[in-house]
């Protein structure tokens, strides 16, 4: 079976990837030339665990093209194209665009879109273009997407025409998950039912966090430990730290709000997680305020990672890049360290170990949660934020008497 792939970022490119391992034959378009090139000659343009293994490996399986004529006599075509914010609010118009370029050219084929988008596209998609449209939100994590997109916990599928419908299950069978069949509608609604519970979580615990660093005795560690062990809770997402990033919690979490309040409903709890997460920066701000009592011009941060969490190069919308921009903004020098990330920010200084970072600094916030910090060797002097509780204070007894705060 040959299945087409529209849009070719990190969930096209790792689904493209992934179905070949399953054994079928993948058309992938993208409007962007340098990423069709790079995936034919076998180089991802991101960073995703084994995907260019699986991309060599399957190569015979993998055809990459700008031309949406390619895709002609494709019958299931997956539109993966972003879903951005603008302006507080989705934008669906890349969604809209790819989808009246396969009518042009294949008028007959299924559509089946993968993107996150509101409840409601589907069916404003099938009124538009008359074609058939199955509601298949993805729910893979950068890092894992690979494994994820192969043994996910759920399959979603949304949509009217029966047939569609099947055979979209059919094509996920290989995976052997628990399938939910449903309307397009619901398709829609539970992707973002479950970033928005996600999001929520993180941020729920970042403010059980904020309680517990008040109280002597309490360690936000424990305490979700001793919460997660309850069947009902789970242990997931509920690591305290930085906040969420990334591409997916931030921009959806927004995009329901925005959703709601057209309909007139307040989603008070998703906005106070927004809110809460929103000011996790400030508060590492405040800390280094409250404990290093030197103008900020004197002092040097060594921010420890900047991708949005560890196993990614993806840097959008990346706490520590907010953290970094603060940090600059009221006079900092500012050091980084980041074993993954392309991004580049005017008046920080890059360097080239962790160790480097942190030598070469006052104070040093590990923001990333890449495996290397947990063994960093740190010097006596140092003034240590950790952000995602890396270090171990057996081994770093010192921290415990010169300043570390977690
Ligand atoms: C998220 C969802 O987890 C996926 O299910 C979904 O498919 C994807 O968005 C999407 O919509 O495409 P992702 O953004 O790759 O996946 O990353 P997560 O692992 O969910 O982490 C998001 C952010 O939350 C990161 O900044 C991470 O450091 C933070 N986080 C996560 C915490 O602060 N605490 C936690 O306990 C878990």
């Amino acid at each position: 079976m040959k299945i087409g792939i529209v849009g070719l970022g990190y969930i096209g490119s790792v689904t493209a990837v992934a179905l070949t391992e399953a054994g079928y034959e993948i058309v992938g378009i993208d409007i962007d030339e340098s990423k069709v090139k790079s995936l034919s000659n076998g180089e991802p343009t991101i960073f995703e665990p084994n995907l260019k293994e699986l991309l060599t490996k399957n190569k015979s399986k993998l055809f990459f093209s700008t031309d949406y004529d390619d895709l002609k006599d494709v019958q299931y075509i997956f539109v993966v194209v972003p879903t951005p914010n603008k302006d507080g609010s989705i934008y669906l118009e890349y969604v809209y665009d790819a989808v009246s370029s396969i009518k042009k050219v294949n008028k007959n084929a299924v559509i089946i879109t993968n993107s996150t988008v509101l409840p409601g596209t589907a069916r404003n998609l099938m009124e538009r273009t008359g074609m058939v449209v199955i509601s298949n939100p993805e729910f893979t994590k950068e890092g894992t997407a690979i494994e994820d997109t192969l043994h996910p916990d759920r399959v979603v599928i949304g949509g009217s025409e029966k047939s569609a419908v099947d055979a979209v299950k059919k094509l996920w069978e290989f995976t052997h998950s628990i399938m939910v069949e449903t309307t397009n509608e619901n398709a829609e609604m539970i992707k973002y039912a479950s970033n928005s519970f996600l999001a929520v979580k993180i941020s729920f615990i970042n403010e059980i966090a904020n309680i517990c660093e008040m109280v002597p005795g309490c360690d936000v560690e424990v305490v979700a430990k001793g919460m997660g062990l309850d069947k009902r809770i789970a242990p997931y997402f509920l690591k305290a730290g930085i906040g969420f990033g990334g591409s997916c919690f931030p921009k959806d979490t927004t995009a329901i709000l925005s959703f709601a309040r057209s309909f007139g409903e307040d989603l008070s709890i998703i906005k106070s997680a927004i809110e809460v997460n929103n000011d996790r920066v400030n508060r590492i701000m405040n800390i280094l305020k409250n404990k290093i009592h030197k103008d900020n011009s004197e002092v040097t941060v060594g921010v420890l990672g900047m991708t949005f969490k560890a196993g990614t190069d993806d840097t959008r919308e990346s706490q520590s890049i907010k953290l970094i921009r603060s940090l600059l903004d009221v006079g900092y020098k500012v050091n980084v360290y980041d074993p993954m990330a392309k991004i580049r920010i005017d008046g920080i200084t890059r360097l080239n170990t962790a160790k480097e970072c942190i030598d070469k600094s006052d104070v040093a916030v590990i923001a990333t949660e890449w495996p290397e910090f947990k063994n960093l060797e740190i010097n006596t002097d140092k003034f240590v934020i950790d952000m995602r509780r890396m270090l171990d204070l057996n081994s770093h007894s010192n921290l415990k008497t010169v300043g570390y705060y977690g």
